[in-house]
Formats: structure tokens, sequence, C-alpha cells
């Protein structure tokens, strides 16, 4: 019987040795140590001995049974070993080989210029005017003092609103002043930025492009207020502290005077010239540029929403967004800012 139990030891070490799953171990065990177990085939012949041999094959059977549960065991640790050894060959990854920068956005040069300005009329104490881009002719061109004949109202000027009489794409962000004014009591302070529309397209015009518009009305408004709110733009954002303004009569008809004006060329400072006496291509060397229309509010349009016009007067003025971008980062073409051009965009 010692023998029988000493073959069964060396039979299940060699079954264990050549498991290749946790699963054939299991069957392992089971054909040794299971109910119908060839362990217990063996054991159940120990009643036929004597109490002496009963008690050595019992020691040895008990120490056999110790030996082959250990030796099972550790079967199942080396096949975990060898798993954890091969997923370290076949899943392996190279951490030095340089890894995919994510590309990260930023904001375009038009919506971060539009943010500066925001942020710079703030500061003097400008509150943000809305009005809708799709606008009532009556506040795009009645309510502004523009006449029925005025060029501005002609279809080839204009995008009307097809099958809906009466509105426009605004061309202007003047309407915003009516808006403004028609909410709030005297004394105002707004701007407004956004997206107008004209039938243009070149090198310096767009059918969309933005517009900067302010208006100030209180008592004794002045054009000496209008200066100084316009010097002190142009100088902050050209971050220039040297740019002078100048006013050159004009007409606008929601303004009386109505004005052009121009701040100095912040790129040869007003002298036409750049170092080595080149010339100043940009202002096409007379060393001012036109920016802004601008005037004191035509009383007609301060009595349009209500305002008494022998109060109270008020500045306003209106620019092109594009056209500062373009001076400040030296664009030479519109279409760029709307193209989407990545090669453009990232360089800013
Ligand atoms: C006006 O639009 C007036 N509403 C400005 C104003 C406001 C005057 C308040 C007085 C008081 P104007 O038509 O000149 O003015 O346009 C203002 C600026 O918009 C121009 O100087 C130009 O920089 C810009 N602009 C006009 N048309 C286009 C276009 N198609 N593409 C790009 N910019 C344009």
């Amino acid at each position: 019987m010692q023998e029988k139990i000493q073959k069964l030891k060396v039979g299940m070490l060699a079954d264990l040795k050549v498991a290749l799953s946790e699963q054939t171990i299991k069957e392992v065990e089971v054909k040794y140590f299971g109910r119908q177990g060839l362990f217990n085939e063996i054991m159940k012949t120990l009643k036929d001995l004597s109490d002496e041999e009963k008690r050595t094959v019992g020691k040895l059977a008990n120490e056999t049974k110790k030996e082959l549960e250990s030796a099972s065991q550790k079967r199942y640790q080396e096949l975990e070993h060898e798993k954890l050894g091969s997923i370290a060959d076949d899943e392996w990854i190279d951490v030095t080989v340089p890894g995919k920068k994510p590309t990260v956005g930023h904001r375009h040069l038009l919506s971060k210029f539009i943010d500066d300005v925001e942020a710079l009329f703030a500061k003097m104490g400008f509150v943000l005017g809305e009005g809708p881009e799709v606008e009532k002719e009556f506040y795009n061109f009645d309510q502004l003092n523009i006449p029925e004949d005025h060029p501005a109202r002609d279809m080839h000027d204009t995008f009307w609103i097809k099958n809906l009489e009466k509105y426009v794409l605004r061309t202007h962000t003047s309407p915003v002043q009516i808006h403004h004014m028609e909410k709030t009591e005297p004394p105002v302070r707004v701007i407004s930025l956004g997206k107008t529309f004209r039938k243009d397209s070149d090198a310096t015009h767009s059918p969309m492009f933005h517009q900067l518009e302010g208006l100030m009305v209180d008592e004794n408004i002045s054009m000496a207020n209008l200066k100084s709110v316009m010097t002190h733009f142009f100088q902050q954002i050209f971050e220039d502290p040297t740019i002078k303004t100048r006013f050159r009569i004009s007409y606008f008809p929601f303004v009386e005077p109505g004005m052009e004006v121009d701040c100095t060329c912040p790129i040869c400072h007003g002298s036409g010239k750049l170092p080595d006496n080149v010339p100043c291509r940009l202002c096409k060397q007379c060393g001012w540029l036109e920016i802004a229309g601008a005037g004191m509010v035509h009383p007609q349009v301060l009595e349009n929403v209500g305002y008494d016009s022998e109060k109270y007067t008020g500045f306003a003025f209106g620019m092109g967004l594009e056209r500062m971008v373009m001076i400040k980062y030296r664009i030479n073409h519109m279409r760029l800012f709307f193209e989407n051009d990545l090669r453009f965009i990232n360089q800013f």
C-alpha cells in the first residue's frame, strides 16, 4: 500500500508538471483527491490492515496528501507568474517614445480684440449695449435720421430680408444707440460691438464685418469729451502714448456736426517715414490714418427717443474693427479673418 501511495505521488507530480492551465490543475486535483479519486481508492483498503500498519500508512497518506496539495498550489503560482511574464512580453509600452502633442485651440484674433476693446471701454464707465443683427428698417435708418433717398437704403448696398417687409441685415451698429436710449434715461455711456453687413467685397471690405459703436449723452457733453475718449482709446489699443487725433468735417445724418476721426499712424508715429527715410506705406506717407466716423448726436435723434435735446447733448462714434486689427497687426487682406486658414490664425 505504501508503494501505491508512492506511485500516486509520482503520478500526480508528473501530471502537475505538464498542467498548463488552472483548469487542468483542477482536473488533476479531482483525479487524485476527488470523491472518486485515486487517493480515496487506496484509502478504502486501509481497513484491511493491522493497527500497526494502519498507523504507518495513515501517517504516510496524510504527509503525502499535504505535500501534493502544496505542490498543486505551487503550480497555480507558477502559472500566474508565467502569465504576468507573457503580458510583459506581449503588451509592453516604450515609454521613451516621444508623445503626440495635443493641439490646443485659442480665441480668434478678432474675438480677442473685441474682448480687449470691451475691457478698455468698461474702465471708462461704458456698458455694453445690444441689438439684433436682423434689424427693423425703422431702427437701422428712420430713427437715425437717414432719409428715404439716402444711398444706404438702396437695394445694391444693403441686404434686405426676403418676404420679411421692412427688415434688413443691419448695415452698422448705430441702431444699438436707439435701442439703448429707448430703455435708458441719461446719463448714457454705452458701446456696442458686433456683426454688420453690406454688399461690399475687396481687400479692405467684406460683406460681413464688425463695428464698434460708442455713445455718450449727458448735460454739457461736447466735442472735447469725444476727443479725449477717442485719443485715450487709440493710445491704449495701439499701445502708443504719443498718438494724436484730429477731426475732419464729414456727414452722417444722425450727427451734427459730423466728422471723420483720424489718428497719427502708429507705425511711423505721424512722420510719414520709417527709419532710414523709408516711406511709410500704411499711411501713404501722410502720417494720419482715417479710423472712425463720429459727431455730436443730432437733436432730432435725441427727440426721437424722447430725450430733451435742449437739456442733453451727446457724442457718437463708429468704426470698423477689422480695419483697426489690420493696422495693428499689419494684415493686408480682409478675407484672411474669415478663411479660417490655420497658417494665419496660429500666428496670433
Ligand atoms: C458708419 O457706419 C456710421 N454708423 C459710423 C458712425 C457712428 C458715424 C456714429 C457717426 C456716429 P461708415 O459707413 O463710414 O460709418 O462705416 C464705419 C467704418 O466701418 C468704416 O470706416 C470702415 O472701417 C468700416 N466698414 C464699412 N464698410 C465695410 C466693409 N464692407 N467691410 C469692412 N469694414 C467696413
